[in-house]
């Protein structure tokens, strides 16, 4: 079980025992086509499968790790923690992410200043603007560790059998085959329980990319493939007609020490085809 390396927005760390106590039991391969800061992923170690992120600057950080990781860390360990020096860093990583053809020294570049900014700046967030600059100010951290040095060879190792990919998730039509597992973490919000699910809409990603993820989903299941979906709650009507997908509602209370402000009281869903006998959490019953 090791570490997320990133701190990203919607990190599922706080839900993964109830995401993967409906996981099925058995399966062959393990993607994610919304990869994000990895906390599932980097807790499961799959060895086999695949990643995915539509976001280019964390498909760079996470290829990087995987291909590149002792001279990633020897970049690591030119930054310094300071003001001035940090505002000179985020500019660099913006200018590299406006050049269309990049050499190996300057991806490894992107990836350890994109480190170096997450635990630097202000409550490691990563943000981004309307024209894809990176524009979080500096953060005061007692002990801003941007190297990971242990953190780094141990996600190296785990990525190295695992395709990285930076499309849209529905290439996991072709890559996913029978008996396979597939988690999708799509961006989304948590909105109360009420919410009209019409005015739906975060991050770019709105109702009918979560129509196509539905209807994704249903051709998955045709082809005998696992697949769990977090989402908030709302989503869920889109479900209805598909008799094999379950859906199953998360306490909120569990989520207290994310971030719980902006979270309200509201509760997230799994969906699921993995049926319940198959699942996880059943063979934990067993031993109970
Ligand atoms: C909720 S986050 C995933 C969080 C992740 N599970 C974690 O633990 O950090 C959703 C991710 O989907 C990515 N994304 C948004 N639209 C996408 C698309 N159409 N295809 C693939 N990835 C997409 C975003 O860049 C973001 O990293």
């Amino acid at each position: 079980m090791a570490d997320p390396i990133l701190k990203w927005v919607g990190g599922k760390r706080q839900l993964l025992s109830d995401i993967r106590s409906h996981f099925p039991i058995e399966y062959d391969q393990y993607h994610e086509p919304f990869i994000g800061g990895g906390a599932v992923f980097f807790e499961l170690e799959p060895a086999s499968g695949s990643i995915n992120d539509l976001n280019r600057r964390l498909i760079n950080f996470y290829k990087t790790i995987r291909d590149y990781p002792e001279r990633l860390i020897e970049e690591n360990e030119i930054h310094t923690y300071e003001e001035e020096y940090y505002y000179e860093a985020r500019d660099r990583f913006n200018e590299l992410h406006t050049l269309e053809e990049r050499t190996v020294n300057q991806e490894i570049e992107e990836a350890s200043l994109m480190l170096y900014l997450n635990r630097t700046g202000y409550n490691g967030l990563y943000r981004e603007n309307q024209s894809g600059e990176f524009n979080v100010p500096f953060g005061e951290h007692s002990n801003p560790d941007y190297i990971r040095e242990r953190q780094i060879r141990a996600a190296s190792a785990i990525l190295e059998d695992i395709g990285i990919s930076n499309t849209d998730f529905s290439y996991i039509i072709d890559r996913a085959t029978s008996n396979d597992l597939v988690y999708f973490d799509p961006p989304y919000e948590p909105v109360s329980k009420t919410a009209d699910f019409t005015q739906y809409q975060s991050e770019g990603f709105d109702k009918s990319d979560q129509e196509r993820l539905r209807d994704i989903g249903a051709q998955l299941n045709d082809a005998g493939i696992h697949v769990v979906i977090s989402n908030s709650p709302p989503v869920w009507e889109l479900y209805k007609d598909l008799p094999d997908f379950s859906v199953n509602y998360v306490d909120a209370a569990r989520m207290i020490n994310s971030d719980a402000d902006s979270r309200g009281d509201v509760a997230e869903v799994i969906i699921t085809n993995v049926p319940t006998k198959q699942q996880q959490q059943q063979n934990l019953q067993d031993y109970v």
